[in-house]
Protein backbone atom coordinates (compact mmCIF):
# COMPACT_ATOMS: atom_id res chain seq x y z
CA UNK A 1 0.00 0.00 0.00
CA UNK A 2 2.95 2.29 0.89
CA UNK A 3 4.44 1.67 -2.52
CA UNK A 4 1.12 2.77 -4.07
CA UNK A 5 0.82 6.08 -1.88
CA UNK A 6 4.02 6.78 -3.01
CA UNK A 7 3.17 6.14 -7.05
CA UNK A 8 -0.32 8.50 -7.01
CA UNK A 9 2.03 11.38 -5.28
CA UNK A 10 4.80 10.93 -8.20
CA UNK A 11 1.62 10.44 -10.92
CA UNK A 12 0.04 13.97 -9.43
CA UNK A 13 3.53 15.46 -9.37
CA UNK A 14 4.00 14.49 -12.95
CA UNK A 15 0.22 15.89 -13.90
CA UNK A 16 0.69 19.07 -11.66
CA UNK A 17 4.32 19.36 -13.76
CA UNK A 18 2.76 18.96 -17.15
CA UNK A 19 -0.41 21.20 -16.31
CA UNK A 20 2.16 23.83 -15.20
CA UNK A 21 4.30 23.59 -18.45
CA UNK A 22 1.26 24.11 -20.48
CA UNK A 23 0.33 27.08 -18.67
CA UNK A 24 3.91 28.58 -19.38
CA UNK A 25 3.76 27.76 -22.89
CA UNK A 26 -0.02 29.54 -23.58
CA UNK A 27 1.10 31.79 -21.77
CA UNK A 28 4.35 32.68 -23.35
CA UNK A 29 2.13 31.99 -26.78
CA UNK A 30 -0.91 34.81 -25.63
CA UNK A 31 2.17 37.24 -24.61
CA UNK A 32 4.24 36.86 -28.05
CA UNK A 33 0.51 37.41 -29.36
CA UNK A 34 0.17 40.15 -27.41
CA UNK A 35 3.29 42.14 -27.87
CA UNK A 36 4.38 41.26 -31.03
CA UNK A 37 1.07 42.35 -32.86
CA UNK A 38 1.20 44.47 -35.16
CA UNK A 39 -1.80 46.73 -34.28
CA UNK A 40 -1.84 48.72 -30.74
CA UNK A 41 -3.28 46.95 -28.29
CA UNK A 42 -4.44 48.48 -25.12
CA UNK A 43 -6.33 46.61 -22.05
CA UNK A 44 -8.17 49.22 -19.64
CA UNK A 45 -10.12 48.27 -16.46
CA UNK A 46 -13.95 48.72 -16.39
CA UNK A 47 -13.30 52.82 -16.08
CA UNK A 48 -11.57 53.37 -19.16
CA UNK A 49 -7.74 53.28 -17.70
CA UNK A 50 -4.78 51.69 -19.52
CA UNK A 51 -3.90 48.33 -17.32
CA UNK A 52 -1.11 47.39 -20.53
CA UNK A 53 -0.29 47.92 -23.69
CA UNK A 54 1.66 46.26 -26.36
CA UNK A 55 5.31 47.02 -28.69
CA UNK A 56 3.18 48.44 -31.26
CA UNK A 57 4.15 52.00 -30.84
CA UNK A 58 3.75 53.57 -34.60
CA UNK A 59 4.34 56.75 -33.95
CA UNK A 60 6.66 58.38 -31.71
CA UNK A 61 4.40 61.53 -31.53
CA UNK A 62 0.97 59.71 -30.34
CA UNK A 63 2.66 57.52 -27.53
CA UNK A 64 0.13 56.09 -25.25
CA UNK A 65 -1.07 57.77 -21.50
CA UNK A 66 0.79 56.03 -18.89
CA UNK A 67 -0.59 52.54 -16.68
CA UNK A 68 -3.79 53.83 -14.55
CA UNK A 69 -4.50 56.56 -17.02
CA UNK A 70 -7.59 57.10 -19.26
CA UNK A 71 -6.73 55.85 -22.66
CA UNK A 72 -8.72 58.46 -24.10
CA UNK A 73 -8.09 61.58 -22.24
CA UNK A 74 -7.20 63.74 -24.48
CA UNK A 75 -9.44 66.97 -26.22
CA UNK A 76 -8.58 65.83 -29.35
CA UNK A 77 -10.99 64.99 -31.97
CA UNK A 78 -10.24 60.92 -32.00
CA UNK A 79 -9.95 61.00 -28.07
CA UNK A 80 -13.45 62.45 -27.63
CA UNK A 81 -14.99 60.20 -30.31
CA UNK A 82 -13.18 56.84 -28.77
CA UNK A 83 -13.51 57.73 -25.39
CA UNK A 84 -17.36 57.68 -26.37
CA UNK A 85 -17.55 54.26 -28.24
CA UNK A 86 -15.10 52.99 -25.23
CA UNK A 87 -18.05 54.05 -23.02
CA UNK A 88 -20.50 52.21 -24.72
CA UNK A 89 -18.51 49.22 -24.99
CA UNK A 90 -17.96 49.01 -21.52
CA UNK A 91 -21.86 49.86 -20.69
CA UNK A 92 -23.30 47.25 -23.83
CA UNK A 93 -20.51 44.32 -23.33
CA UNK A 94 -20.49 44.08 -26.78
CA UNK A 95 -17.78 44.36 -29.27
CA UNK A 96 -17.70 47.35 -31.58
CA UNK A 97 -15.94 48.64 -34.38
CA UNK A 98 -14.93 51.79 -35.28
CA UNK A 99 -13.27 53.20 -38.74
CA UNK A 100 -11.93 55.98 -40.31
CA UNK A 101 -10.84 57.96 -37.60
CA UNK A 102 -8.29 60.53 -37.90
CA UNK A 103 -5.50 61.22 -35.76
CA UNK A 104 -1.82 63.26 -36.44
CA UNK A 105 -1.78 62.99 -39.76
CA UNK A 106 -2.75 59.22 -39.86
CA UNK A 107 -6.02 57.14 -40.26
CA UNK A 108 -6.71 54.60 -37.65
CA UNK A 109 -9.63 51.97 -37.44
CA UNK A 110 -10.42 50.48 -33.52
CA UNK A 111 -11.70 47.54 -32.45
CA UNK A 112 -13.54 47.50 -28.76
CA UNK A 113 -13.89 43.98 -27.81
CA UNK A 114 -15.51 43.96 -23.76
CA UNK A 115 -13.78 41.29 -20.97
CA UNK A 116 -14.51 41.15 -17.61
CA UNK A 117 -12.70 43.55 -16.15
CA UNK A 118 -12.58 46.09 -18.58
CA UNK A 119 -12.17 46.14 -22.82
CA UNK A 120 -9.46 45.65 -24.96
CA UNK A 121 -8.72 48.33 -27.55
CA UNK A 122 -7.53 47.34 -30.73
CA UNK A 123 -5.92 49.98 -33.02
CA UNK A 124 -4.74 49.63 -36.77
CA UNK A 125 -3.33 52.04 -39.12
CA UNK A 126 -5.02 52.20 -42.36
CA UNK A 127 -3.62 55.18 -43.75
CA UNK A 128 -1.94 53.55 -46.56
CA UNK A 129 -4.83 51.22 -47.28
CA UNK A 130 -6.86 54.25 -47.34
CA UNK A 131 -4.65 55.95 -49.84
CA UNK A 132 -4.40 53.02 -52.15
CA UNK A 133 -8.32 52.79 -52.16
CA UNK A 134 -8.03 56.60 -53.31
CA UNK A 135 -5.35 56.28 -55.95
CA UNK A 136 -7.51 53.10 -57.65
CA UNK A 137 -10.74 55.65 -57.82
CA UNK A 138 -8.52 58.31 -59.15
CA UNK A 139 -7.07 55.95 -61.84
CA UNK A 140 -10.76 55.09 -62.61
CA UNK A 141 -11.88 58.59 -62.63
CA UNK A 142 -8.34 59.27 -65.47
CA UNK A 143 -9.86 56.35 -67.28
CA UNK A 144 -13.67 57.91 -67.70
CA UNK A 145 -11.60 61.23 -68.64
CA UNK A 146 -9.93 59.56 -71.12
CA UNK A 147 -13.28 57.81 -73.09
CA UNK A 148 -14.83 61.29 -72.32
CA UNK A 149 -11.88 62.79 -73.81
CA UNK A 150 -11.12 61.25 -76.94
CA UNK A 151 -15.30 62.00 -77.77
CA UNK A 152 -14.32 65.50 -77.37
CA UNK A 153 -11.45 65.85 -79.08
CA UNK A 154 -13.54 63.48 -82.21
CA UNK A 155 -15.86 66.56 -82.01
CA UNK A 156 -13.47 69.41 -82.01
CA UNK A 157 -11.35 68.00 -84.58
CA UNK A 158 -13.47 68.16 -87.68
CA UNK A 159 -14.72 71.46 -87.57
CA UNK A 160 -11.55 72.76 -86.60
CA UNK A 161 -10.02 70.37 -89.88
CA UNK A 162 -12.27 72.61 -91.86
CA UNK A 163 -11.10 76.10 -90.26
CA UNK A 164 -7.42 75.12 -91.36
CA UNK A 165 -8.44 74.43 -94.53
CA UNK A 166 -10.37 77.26 -95.77
CA UNK A 167 -7.62 79.35 -93.19
CA UNK A 168 -5.23 77.92 -96.17
CA UNK A 169 -7.10 79.30 -98.35
CA UNK A 170 -8.15 82.49 -97.39
CA UNK A 171 -4.45 83.00 -96.65
CA UNK A 172 -3.77 82.89 -100.48
CA UNK A 173 -6.62 84.64 -101.26
CA UNK A 174 -5.43 87.67 -99.02
CA UNK A 175 -1.91 87.48 -100.72
CA UNK A 176 -3.61 87.89 -104.38
CA UNK A 177 -6.09 90.34 -102.97
CA UNK A 178 -3.53 93.12 -101.10
CA UNK A 179 -2.40 93.92 -104.49
CA UNK A 180 -5.29 94.44 -106.12
CA UNK A 181 -7.10 96.43 -103.04
CA UNK A 182 -3.49 98.76 -103.13
CA UNK A 183 -4.17 99.52 -106.96
CA UNK A 184 -7.50 100.46 -105.90
CA UNK A 185 -6.37 102.75 -103.40
CA UNK A 186 -4.40 104.60 -105.30
CA UNK A 187 -6.61 105.22 -108.14
CA UNK A 188 -9.54 105.99 -106.12
CA UNK A 189 -8.32 106.95 -102.52
CA UNK A 190 -8.07 105.65 -99.05
CA UNK A 191 -11.27 103.91 -98.06
CA UNK A 192 -12.95 101.78 -94.91
CA UNK A 193 -12.75 98.38 -94.30
CA UNK A 194 -14.62 96.90 -91.46
CA UNK A 195 -12.57 98.12 -88.25
CA UNK A 196 -11.03 101.32 -89.72
CA UNK A 197 -9.42 102.58 -92.75
CA UNK A 198 -7.43 100.49 -95.50
CA UNK A 199 -4.03 102.37 -94.90
CA UNK A 200 -4.47 101.50 -91.28
CA UNK A 201 -4.97 97.69 -91.16
CA UNK A 202 -3.38 96.64 -94.26
CA UNK A 203 -0.25 95.48 -92.43
CA UNK A 204 -2.35 93.78 -90.40
CA UNK A 205 -4.36 91.70 -92.43
CA UNK A 206 -2.02 89.12 -93.06
CA UNK A 207 -1.56 88.63 -89.63
CA UNK A 208 -4.54 88.45 -88.84
CA UNK A 209 -4.99 85.54 -90.99
CA UNK A 210 -1.92 83.98 -89.57
CA UNK A 211 -2.75 84.14 -86.29
CA UNK A 212 -6.08 82.62 -86.82
CA UNK A 213 -4.08 79.60 -88.59
CA UNK A 214 -2.30 79.36 -86.06
CA UNK A 215 -4.69 79.24 -83.39
CA UNK A 216 -6.25 76.56 -85.32
CA UNK A 217 -2.91 74.68 -85.84
CA UNK A 218 -2.89 74.68 -81.71
CA UNK A 219 -6.09 73.18 -81.44
CA UNK A 220 -5.01 70.43 -83.82
CA UNK A 221 -1.96 69.71 -81.50
CA UNK A 222 -3.92 69.55 -78.54
CA UNK A 223 -6.46 67.53 -80.33
CA UNK A 224 -3.85 65.20 -81.69
CA UNK A 225 -2.25 65.05 -77.94
CA UNK A 226 -5.45 64.16 -76.39
CA UNK A 227 -6.41 61.25 -78.79
CA UNK A 228 -2.89 59.73 -77.79
CA UNK A 229 -3.81 60.28 -74.50
CA UNK A 230 -6.75 58.66 -74.99
CA UNK A 231 -5.95 55.76 -76.98
CA UNK A 232 -6.04 52.37 -75.14
CA UNK A 233 -3.99 49.98 -76.78
CA UNK A 234 -1.13 51.58 -79.13
CA UNK A 235 -0.92 48.58 -81.61
CA UNK A 236 2.59 48.54 -81.40
CA UNK A 237 4.25 47.60 -84.71
CA UNK A 238 7.05 44.84 -83.94
CA UNK A 239 9.92 46.87 -86.48
CA UNK A 240 13.24 46.61 -85.91
CA UNK A 241 14.36 49.95 -85.80
CA UNK A 242 18.05 51.95 -85.47
CA UNK A 243 17.55 54.66 -82.35
CA UNK A 244 20.23 56.37 -83.95
CA UNK A 245 18.41 57.25 -86.63
CA UNK A 246 15.51 58.00 -84.84
CA UNK A 247 17.00 60.57 -82.28
CA UNK A 248 18.96 62.15 -85.35
CA UNK A 249 15.15 62.82 -87.08
CA UNK A 250 13.88 64.05 -84.35
CA UNK A 251 16.24 66.20 -83.63
CA UNK A 252 15.92 67.70 -87.47
CA UNK A 253 12.35 68.39 -86.80
CA UNK A 254 12.68 70.09 -83.72
CA UNK A 255 15.53 72.04 -85.63
CA UNK A 256 14.02 75.47 -85.81
CA UNK A 257 13.23 75.43 -82.30
CA UNK A 258 16.36 74.02 -80.93
CA UNK A 259 17.77 76.86 -82.73
CA UNK A 260 15.49 79.23 -81.22
CA UNK A 261 15.88 78.37 -77.39
CA UNK A 262 19.62 77.41 -77.43
CA UNK A 263 23.29 78.14 -78.86
CA UNK A 264 24.72 74.73 -77.71
CA UNK A 265 22.54 71.88 -78.74
CA UNK A 266 24.96 68.49 -78.97
CA UNK A 267 23.97 64.92 -80.61
CA UNK A 268 25.94 62.34 -79.75
CA UNK A 269 25.45 58.85 -80.97
CA UNK A 270 27.21 55.87 -79.52
CA UNK A 271 28.84 53.88 -82.31
CA UNK A 272 26.95 50.76 -82.98
CA UNK A 273 23.72 50.39 -81.07
CA UNK A 274 21.75 47.31 -81.43
CA UNK A 275 17.87 47.86 -83.08
CA UNK A 276 15.47 47.82 -81.07
CA UNK A 277 11.64 46.35 -81.68
CA UNK A 278 8.58 48.71 -82.38
CA UNK A 279 7.28 51.91 -83.68
CA UNK A 280 9.97 53.77 -85.01
CA UNK A 281 7.40 56.98 -84.92
CA UNK A 282 6.25 56.31 -81.10
CA UNK A 283 9.66 56.78 -79.85
CA UNK A 284 10.54 59.68 -82.07
CA UNK A 285 7.39 61.48 -80.73
CA UNK A 286 8.79 60.37 -77.12
CA UNK A 287 12.06 62.23 -77.82
CA UNK A 288 10.68 65.11 -79.61
CA UNK A 289 8.23 65.70 -76.21
CA UNK A 290 11.24 65.33 -74.33
CA UNK A 291 13.61 68.41 -76.49
CA UNK A 292 10.61 70.51 -76.44
CA UNK A 293 10.35 70.33 -72.51
CA UNK A 294 14.30 70.98 -72.31
CA UNK A 295 13.96 74.19 -75.03
CA UNK A 296 11.44 75.50 -72.99
CA UNK A 297 12.64 74.71 -69.71
CA UNK A 298 15.97 76.92 -70.96
CA UNK A 299 16.08 80.25 -69.40
CA UNK A 300 18.51 81.74 -71.94
CA UNK A 301 20.40 80.69 -75.39
CA UNK A 302 23.84 79.77 -73.27
CA UNK A 303 22.63 76.98 -71.93
CA UNK A 304 23.17 73.62 -73.46
CA UNK A 305 20.66 70.95 -74.54
CA UNK A 306 22.73 67.40 -75.18
CA UNK A 307 20.86 64.59 -76.80
CA UNK A 308 23.05 61.48 -76.81
CA UNK A 309 21.92 57.72 -76.94
CA UNK A 310 23.66 54.66 -75.36
CA UNK A 311 24.40 50.83 -75.13
CA UNK A 312 24.00 49.18 -71.63
CA UNK A 313 24.83 45.39 -72.48
CA UNK A 314 24.38 44.55 -69.17
CA UNK A 315 21.03 45.41 -68.96
CA UNK A 316 20.05 44.65 -72.42
CA UNK A 317 19.02 48.21 -72.85
CA UNK A 318 19.59 51.40 -75.14
CA UNK A 319 19.22 54.53 -73.36
CA UNK A 320 18.38 57.74 -75.28
CA UNK A 321 18.94 60.96 -72.80
CA UNK A 322 18.16 64.28 -72.88
CA UNK A 323 20.11 66.42 -70.98
CA UNK A 324 19.10 70.73 -70.65
CA UNK A 325 20.41 73.28 -68.23
CA UNK A 326 17.35 74.15 -68.09
CA UNK A 327 15.36 75.46 -64.39
CA UNK A 328 15.16 71.78 -63.12
CA UNK A 329 12.23 70.15 -61.60
CA UNK A 330 11.84 70.64 -57.87
CA UNK A 331 12.07 67.03 -56.13
CA UNK A 332 8.43 67.22 -54.67
CA UNK A 333 7.46 67.15 -58.14
CA UNK A 334 9.69 64.61 -59.89
CA UNK A 335 6.70 61.74 -59.64
CA UNK A 336 4.37 64.65 -60.78
CA UNK A 337 5.42 65.30 -64.28
CA UNK A 338 4.08 62.14 -66.09
CA UNK A 339 0.52 62.61 -64.48
CA UNK A 340 -2.01 63.54 -67.44
CA UNK A 341 -2.15 67.00 -67.47
CA UNK A 342 0.16 68.19 -64.87
CA UNK A 343 1.38 71.58 -66.00
CA UNK A 344 3.77 74.26 -64.34
CA UNK A 345 3.03 75.88 -68.71
CA UNK A 346 -0.85 77.30 -68.06
CA UNK A 347 0.75 80.80 -69.71
CA UNK A 348 1.89 79.37 -72.42
CA UNK A 349 -0.90 76.97 -73.17
CA UNK A 350 0.91 73.79 -72.31
CA UNK A 351 -1.47 70.69 -72.00
CA UNK A 352 0.48 68.67 -69.29
CA UNK A 353 0.16 65.38 -71.74
CA UNK A 354 3.26 64.86 -73.70
CA UNK A 355 5.10 63.28 -70.79
CA UNK A 356 1.57 60.83 -69.51
CA UNK A 357 1.82 60.09 -73.46
CA UNK A 358 5.32 59.51 -73.39
CA UNK A 359 5.38 57.21 -70.16
CA UNK A 360 2.61 55.08 -71.83
CA UNK A 361 4.74 55.05 -75.09
CA UNK A 362 7.73 53.68 -73.36
CA UNK A 363 6.00 51.49 -71.32
CA UNK A 364 4.46 49.67 -74.53
CA UNK A 365 7.92 49.21 -75.55
CA UNK A 366 8.39 47.46 -72.44
CA UNK A 367 10.96 50.33 -71.39
CA UNK A 368 10.95 53.36 -68.69
CA UNK A 369 10.92 57.27 -69.06
CA UNK A 370 13.66 58.17 -65.65
CA UNK A 371 14.07 61.62 -64.60
CA UNK A 372 16.40 63.36 -62.47
CA UNK A 373 16.79 66.70 -61.46
CA UNK A 374 19.14 68.48 -59.61
CA UNK A 375 16.96 71.89 -59.20
CA UNK A 376 19.25 74.53 -60.65
CA UNK A 377 21.41 72.47 -62.38
CA UNK A 378 18.61 70.92 -64.74
CA UNK A 379 17.10 68.16 -65.92
CA UNK A 380 18.24 64.67 -67.53
CA UNK A 381 15.57 62.33 -68.87
CA UNK A 382 16.45 58.64 -70.10
CA UNK A 383 14.35 57.34 -72.60
CA UNK A 384 15.08 52.97 -71.92
CA UNK A 385 14.38 50.48 -74.06
CA UNK A 386 15.09 46.81 -74.12
CA UNK A 387 17.45 45.38 -76.99
CA UNK A 388 15.27 43.13 -79.38
CA UNK A 389 15.87 39.32 -78.81
CA UNK A 390 16.46 38.78 -81.91
CA UNK A 391 19.37 41.49 -82.34
CA UNK A 392 20.86 40.14 -79.37
CA UNK A 393 21.40 37.09 -81.01
CA UNK A 394 22.45 37.88 -83.82
CA UNK A 395 25.01 40.19 -81.61
CA UNK A 396 26.37 37.29 -79.62
N1 LIG B 1 13.17 69.41 -69.03
C1 LIG B 1 12.35 69.90 -68.09
N2 LIG B 1 12.76 70.85 -67.22
C2 LIG B 1 11.93 71.37 -66.28
N3 LIG B 1 10.64 70.97 -66.12
C3 LIG B 1 10.16 70.02 -66.93
C4 LIG B 1 10.98 69.43 -67.96
N4 LIG B 1 10.23 68.50 -68.60
C5 LIG B 1 9.02 68.53 -68.01
N5 LIG B 1 8.96 69.44 -67.02
C6 LIG B 1 7.80 69.71 -66.13
O1 LIG B 1 6.83 68.71 -66.34
C7 LIG B 1 5.58 69.30 -66.72
C8 LIG B 1 4.81 68.34 -67.62
O2 LIG B 1 5.45 68.21 -68.88
P1 LIG B 1 4.57 67.76 -70.13
O3 LIG B 1 3.83 66.52 -69.80
O4 LIG B 1 5.47 67.71 -71.33
O5 LIG B 1 3.48 68.91 -70.27
P2 LIG B 1 3.65 70.43 -70.76
O6 LIG B 1 4.99 70.53 -71.43
O7 LIG B 1 2.50 70.63 -71.70
O8 LIG B 1 3.54 71.27 -69.53
C9 LIG B 1 5.95 70.63 -67.33
O9 LIG B 1 4.90 71.56 -67.25
C10 LIG B 1 7.15 71.04 -66.47
O10 LIG B 1 6.74 71.59 -65.25
MG1 LIG C 1 5.70 69.22 -72.87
Amino acid sequence: MPEDNGNDIDDVKRELGSVLRECHEKEAFNFALFQHNPSAITVVDREGKVVKSNLARRHAHDPLPPLGEALFSGDSECDVIMKGELQKTLDQNVVREVSDVRSGGHIFSFTLAPFTHGAIVTRQDITEQKRAEAQLVQAQKLAALGTLVSGVAHEVSNPNNVMLLSLQTLRRIVDDILPVLDQLKEKEGDFDLGIGSYSEIREDIPEMVASCYRAAERINRLVADLKNYARKDDGIVLDLFDVNAIVQSAADLMGTTIRKATHHFKVECADSLPPVKGTARRVEQVVINLLSNACQALPNQECAITLSTAYNPAAGEVHIMVQDEGEGIPPESLSQVTDPFYTTKHDTGGTGLGLSISRQIAENHGGALVFSSTGSRGTLVTLTLPVSQDSEDEQA
